[in-house]
């Protein structure tokens, strides 16, 4: 974990929140390679659960919430973590995280028994909207997207004309007050959730439940994460949210353990139920076929961005070996980033900087190209030493501008560049009018 919480600072993929002023706990940056992994996840993620759908639309929530939907959802009385404090070190503590040494609670902080009882603490972010600071203008920074969708239910459902099944899905920010933040963006006090509310009858729940499980599978593997660091958690009854009928979870393998990745969970009507009760409002559907009215059930896929991007990252990182300038071999650090996720697609290095003929070529490329996916121009220091960096940060292809490409080799190889893969470290000699559709078609 180290080696790659490191990388990310020295590449420029994440960096902690607010660092020259001490670091804020628990919120986290994305630099300029970790926004591009991020947003690929996301426009990926969107382009499979919406856009080749027919069945699901979008929707993009408010993260300022009033109070009664929370209070309806029952998140301002039960989304609570048990608390103790340390009256030694003065640490605040999850209960269900102390140390315990001859039967004794122990602080892990400092190894103090002086330890208050657990009180629930509530993970929400209040805030105040307007100018007056009275409990009539408290607003909440979401701590899920999930309740924009239930409370918009019935305006997307009329927009829509949607028949049952069908989802809405968003993709958006949500704010817990986590206890103890920790194994780097894992657990944050801010992040982005991908969720899915797929409404259904209730006699579909459980066939979609298992549908979903499936198809959120089939995803992380497109992704490329590795299957065999995937697994399933079928959650037990006792340990599931009172109103579900079954929730599996998707964990992966970090190297801190492992931890899960997405929630996928039958939820039942209990959600649309409540707001019904709340704000005396129908949130049913009246099925034209059938001539009944009745409140939809819920299957709903709730992915974390973050915690998603870091195990692509846990999964990419790898070391080999490779030759230097001088032909010794040395440890190669390479991303095995699936390309389709690659924050990079395609570095573009001309073989010299001072031969204005090759650097010309190669911003002739570097245009070319730029219409069909993020690519990088590279004329900085030795060739095998650009390879290593773009290796680095997981750039699945590397074209190469030469004495080839000018002709000055033959009439035959004029207009040509040879095409590195990453991983294979092999070159083929393509020529430049085919990259824009030969390296489109490697990364899809
Ligand atoms: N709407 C259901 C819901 O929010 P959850 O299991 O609490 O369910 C869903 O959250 C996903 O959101 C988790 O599987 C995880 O990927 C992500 N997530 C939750 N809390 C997080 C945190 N503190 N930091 C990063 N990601 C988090």
């Amino acid at each position: 974990m180290e080696k790659i919480v490191s990388l990310c600072k020295r590449r420029g993929f994440i960096f902690q929140s607010s660092e020259i002023y001490g670091g804020l706990n628990g919120v986290w940056d994305y630099g300029p390679l970790g926004t591009e992994l991020k947003n690929n996840l996301k426009q990926y993620w969107w382009q499979v659960m919406v856009r080749e759908r027919d069945d699901v639309v979008g929707l993009d929530g408010a993260i300022l919430t009033h109070p009664a939907v929370l209070k309806a959802s029952g998140h301002v009385d039960t989304f609570t973590d048990p608390m103790v404090d340390c009256r030694t070190c003065k640490a605040r503590l999850r209960a269900d995280q102390l140390a315990e040494k001859n039967g004794a609670r122990q602080c892990p902080n400092c190894g103090g028994k002086d330890l208050t009882e657990a009180r629930p603490f509530n993970l929400m972010f209040q805030t105040q909207m307007g100018a007056s600071a009275d409990p009539t203008s408290i607003a909440y920074l979401r701590p899920e997207t999930a309740q924009s969708i239930f409370v918009q239910f019935k305006n997307v459902l009329d927009v829509s004309r949607k028949k049952l099944p069908f989802g809405i899905a968003q993709i958006g920010k949500a704010f817990r007050n986590e206890i103890n933040p920790r194994n780097f963006t894992f657990r944050s006090r801010e992040f982005e959730q991908m969720e899915l509310e797929y409404f259904c009858r209730p006699e579909q729940g459980m066939d979609l439940l298992a549908y979903w499980l499936k198809e959120r599978i089939r995803f992380y593997e497109e992704i490329g994460i590795s299957r065999k660091r995937l697994h399933v958690l079928d959650v037990p009854e006792k340990e599931r949210a009172f109103y579900s009928k079954g929730t599996f979870d998707i964990e992966y393998e970090f190297p801190f353990g492992r931890q899960e990745l997405e929630g996928v969970a039958y939820r039942t009507d209990y959600d649309l139920q409540q707001h019904i009760k709340a704000s005396g409002k129908p949130l049913d559907y009246f099925d034209d076929e059938t001539k009944e009215r009745f409140v939809p059930h819920v299957v709903e896929p709730s992915a974390g961005v973050d915690r998603t991007v870091l195990a692509l990252i846990c999964d990419a990182y790898d070391e080999d070996s490779a030759p230097d300038e001088k032909g010794k071999m040395e440890t190669r650090i390479v991303m095995r980033f699936h390309p389709r996720m690659a924050p990079i697609k395609c570095a573009i290095f001309p073989l010299l900087r001072n031969k204005e003929a090759l650097v010309a070529k190669a911003r002739e490329v570097q245009a070319l190209l730029r219409p069909h996916m993020n690519v990088f121009y590279d004329e900085g220091g030795a060739i095998g030493r650009r390879y290593r960096r773009q290796d680095e940060i997981g750039t699945p292809f590397g074209v190469t501008i030469d004495f080839e490409t000018l002709g000055e080799k033959g009439e035959g190889l004029r207009d040509t560049v040879t095409l590195r893969d990453r991983d294979s470290m092999k070159q083929e000699r393509v020529g430049i009018k085919d990259l824009p559709q030969l390296i489109p078609s490697k990364i899809r």
